[in-house]
């Protein structure tokens, strides 16, 4: 089995009986924010995009970049589809003039020609990604690979099972505006990110026992941010809160545990996975690039700053009146809520700023009054500080998920009183009936479900399925004092109380093992 490697998530895999090309990424994502890194702008997509089958793991921008599957990808290739609850990415796909659909049914290998397999793993929670994230697993000849890109499974045993795997790829690196936007100090800003930097790989380390492949391929991040607005987000600048760790940084930090199995894939780079062993080449020495990192940011930099520029020239538009159309967009959607607007619990703030950089329009999405109105001068949970021309464009768009377009752009910054509420970017990335229903429908389900096993950890006694998103605490949970930490997502519960001291909500069970 050949894996080329074609940037950030992506990848194409060869095999006699059939190629399969993965969540190729091209153009800049979340209002040019995201670029792949290293640059893969001048591969031979021409011929990467000859295939016979695709897949796109999610709909998220840095997975699923329209642009470039409607110039790039053959449309003769068939579509390799995750069961994803909503039928957005099959119409999407259709509307780029793709026309043949492999439905693979949850969980299950499915033989294609010439003795080729696959499974594929969907994830539906309302915090998978944008409603709907999966991992592709695939077998030809006897060589096994997973391809889990970002997803985040509670375990991989429904892979292991299928036999020895010889190649995992997964994300080590971190991808989300926690915490470089929060209006903190800056030392509380490097603690919490060096904590999360901690908790990705502690998390990608979970992952590679759980499977203990032969190799295993660290990719799906970081990206890179070319804008010199957020370039600070790159990690070159010795900063040990920075959650964007690269793929040099992974090799040695995986060593530092005992890994000797990584093997980085630049854009161009081609492995050979047998069942024996894997050989590699490059088209440049792996080791000398990540040495020249600043210096290929800084060319890359000006070879897309007039891309940054077209895409900035196409967000205003002045004749929109934001907050009629929040009020349009949002006030149907807090009236079909309720376990959204319960969790996210009161009212959320937006400071737009305007053109000039200093006039600020201030509006509130209530959510217990269930209203989009201009501020009050009232107390709020959460606060969100961007430019008014970023709203007009989402409104322009009839944009239906604000985490997969203005959230990940970063290019806002928030405050919040209390503890981090995922009701809110939940709400914010179901601006859609379809969405919100099926976001409604999963929580409700979720809270009726009662959840009786108890396990014992140290001297507790506590359910067995983590509150978030039911991970199993016997394989993730750990007991310190009097606090549970759940390893898949870094959760803490505060054990005597029951209180979760991550996120609003999510009460654990729990009782020291001497209480009857
Ligand atoms: S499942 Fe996310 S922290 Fe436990």
């Amino acid at each position: 089995m050949r894996v080329t490697g074609t940037g950030h998530a992506s990848m194409r895999i060869d095999t006699a009986a059939g190629s399969i090309l993965c969540d190729p990424w091209v153009n800049p994502a979340y209002f040019a924010s995201w670029f792949p890194f290293p640059d893969n702008s001048l591969l031979d997509w021409e011929t990467l995009g000859r295939v016979d089958y695709l897949y796109v793991s999610h709909l998220h921008r840095d997975h699923f970049d329209a642009k470039h599957l409607r110039e790039f990808v053959s449309k003769d290739a068939t579509v390799l589809l995750p069961e994803f609850p909503t039928s957005e990415m099959e119409d999407e796909l259709r509307a780029l003039g793709f026309t043949k659909f492999l439905r693979a049914p949850n969980e299950q290998v499915v033989e294609l020609d010439g003795g080729l397999k696959i499974m594929i793993q969907a994830l539906t929670s309302p915090t998978d990604g944008p409603i709907g994230d999966s991992s592709l697993w695939v077998e030809y000849d006897g060589v096994r690979l997973l391809n889990q890109n970002d997803a985040r499974p509670t375990d991989l045993t429904v892979f292991a099972e299928l036999g020895h795997v010889h190649a995992h790829l997964l994300q080590f690196s971190g991808a989300i505006w926690y915490p470089m936007v929060y209006e903190l100090p800056q030392a509380a800003k490097t603690a919490f990110g060096k904590q999360k930097r901690e908790r990705q790989f502690d998390r990608t380390w979970r992952y590679i026992d759980d499977l203990k492949a032969d190799h295993v391929f660290p990719i799906a991040g970081p990206p890179c941010f070319l804008d010199d607005a957020l370039w600070q987000f790159n990690d070159i600048h010795g900063d040990e809160g920075n959650i964007f760790p690269d793929q040099s940084v992974f090799l040695s930090e995986y060593a530092k545990v005992g890994g000797t199995n990584g093997i980085v894939l630049l854009p161009g780079s081609v492995a050979e996975v047998t069942t024996s062993g894997a050989t590699t080449t490059h088209p440049q020495p792996v080791k000398e690039f990540f040495a020249n990192k600043r210096a290929h940011l800084e060319e890359m930099r000006e070879r897309k700053r007039g891309v940054i520029e077209a895409e900035k020239a196409s967000w205003r538009h002045p004749e929109i009146d934001v907050l009629a159309g929040m009020k349009r967009r949002i006030e149907p959607l807090l009236d079909e809520s309720i376990y959204l607007a319960k969790g996210v619990g009161g009212p959320v703030r937006f400071d737009l700023v305007g053109y000039d950089g200093e006039s600020v329009e201030s509006i509130v999405v209530d959510f217990p009054g269930k209203q989009v109105r201009p501020y009050a001068d009232e107390k709020v949970r959460y606060r969100f500080r961007t430019e008014r021309a970023l709203i007009e464009h989402l409104l322009f768009i009839d944009e239906v998920d604000w985490v997969n377009s203005l959230f990940l752009s970063c290019r806002f910054s928030a405050a919040r009183i209390g503890q981090y509420n995922e009701f809110v970017y939940a709400f914010f990335k179901c601006l859609s009936t379809e969405r919100l229903q099926y976001a409604e429908g999963w929580y409700d389900e979720h809270e009726r479900a009662v959840d009786a096993e108890d396990i014992t950890l140290g001297d507790w006694v506590v359910q067995r399925r983590c509150p978030h998103l039911k991970a199993d605490l016997t394989r993730f949970g750990i007991v310190e004092g009097d606090q549970l930490t759940c390893q898949l997502h870094g959760w803490k519960f505060d054990l005597p109380s029951g209180r979760c001291l991550t996120s609003v909500g999510h009460k654990i069970r729990a009782a020291r093992t001497q209480t009857p």
